[in-house]
């Protein structure tokens, strides 16, 4: 019988992909680091069983009522705002994240670009690059502190407990905000649930890790900016359209906020001529949440194993 055919949108390590190999015959889009063009995604999903995606893919109606023998799709990333699970169910395609395995890579990359944006590591570091360093000075590259400040964490998922773990051995003050609340969260960290506005208005940092959906589509606004601290650094490790990037550069301009660390963007990727990257007080970061080669591994051997499992006729592990 021959193989049910699975494509794969980026060149990614065979050896990871193992566990698929004997049940489907794969087909991989040829670079690392450019997406797969839209037109090739369609003309694969017509005849694909599986597919495996990236975050920069649309699963969307258009797609999905071409694949007539799609049965899986496993996305490389825990975020899957880039596909329409509800015409995938009707379609009656399994869709599949990978939550889990990327959690305490993502904390800590969330809690670098925190320390990087309050102490300018990156500043500083550029500052000695560019041969600008000629002397010590009291307040040379002077930052803010971190310890025993208070951190806001707007969506206490897994990674917003694992990055609040991380705070905790800061000395901080834990205020979360989340659709429902975390009593893991507030009984082993000591986290308060608190109103958006009133977690806005007593964060020193405000690091967003919520979900993008139609209701956080720009949650961060003019108004939330206006609520903050204006010695506040804002974190944003989630989604770029979580944010209006137009309203935070103003809030950034007019010395509303403090800084911002910013590991995701609206329209992926920017280029050095983004207004946000202009200004000194944001360190930028180009989507490497999860980017450690053990973690984006353990991805990969997750998504190729959803779909041998759906194509096999067992359940999915990390089905959405
Ligand atoms: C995710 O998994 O959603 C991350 O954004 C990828 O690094």
């Amino acid at each position: 019988m021959e193989k049910p055919f699975v494509y794969v949108t980026r060149a990614l390590p065979e050896e990871q992909l193992s566990s698929l190999k004997e049940a489907a015959h794969i087909e991989m889009w040829e670079k690392e680091d450019e997406p797969c063009p839209r037109a090739v995604l369609l003309e694969k999903a017509k005849t694909a069983a599986g597919l495996l995606t990236m975050l920069s893919d649309r699963i969307d109606s258009e797609l999905l009522s071409e694949a007539r023998q799609l049965k899986v799709v496993a996305n490389l990333a825990v975020g899957y705002d880039n596909i329409d699970v509800e015409a995938a169910k009707k379609h009656r395609v399994i869709c599949c994240n990978t939550p889990g395995v990327l959690t305490e890579s993502t904390a800590d990359l969330t809690f670098a670009l925190l320390m990087a944006a309050s102490r300018r590591i990156i500043e500083a570091s550029d500052w000695i690059k560019q041969g600008r360093w000629t002397g010590w000075g009291p307040l040379l590259l002077a930052g803010a502190d971190v310890h025993h400040k208070t951190i806001g964490i707007v969506g206490m998922g897994s990674i917003g407990r694992a990055v609040a773990r991380r705070a905790k051995g800061f000395g901080m003050k834990i205020l979360y905000h989340n659709r429902s609340r975390s009593q893991e969260a507030e009984a082993e960290l000591g986290a308060v649930y608190t109103s958006f506005p009133q977690l806005l208005e007593q964060s020193d940092f405000v690091v967003c890790l919520t979900p993008l959906t139609n209701e956080t589509n720009h949650l961060f606004n003019r108004s939330a900016f206006q609520k903050m601290k204006r010695t506040a650094i804002f974190i944003n490790a989630s989604r770029g359209q979580v944010v209006d990037e137009a309203d935070l550069y103003e809030a950034l301009v007019n010395k509303e906020i403090r800084g911002a660390g910013l590991d995701v963007f609206a329209e992926e990727p920017i280029s050095k001529d983004h207004p946000l990257v202009s200004l000194p007080q944001v360190t930028a970061l180009p989507h490497i949440g999860s980017a450690t080669n053990e973690t984006r591994e353990a991805m990969m051997r997750l998504c190729a194993e959803n779909i041998a499992l759906v194509l096999g006729g067992e359940p999915a592990r990390t089905e959405l």
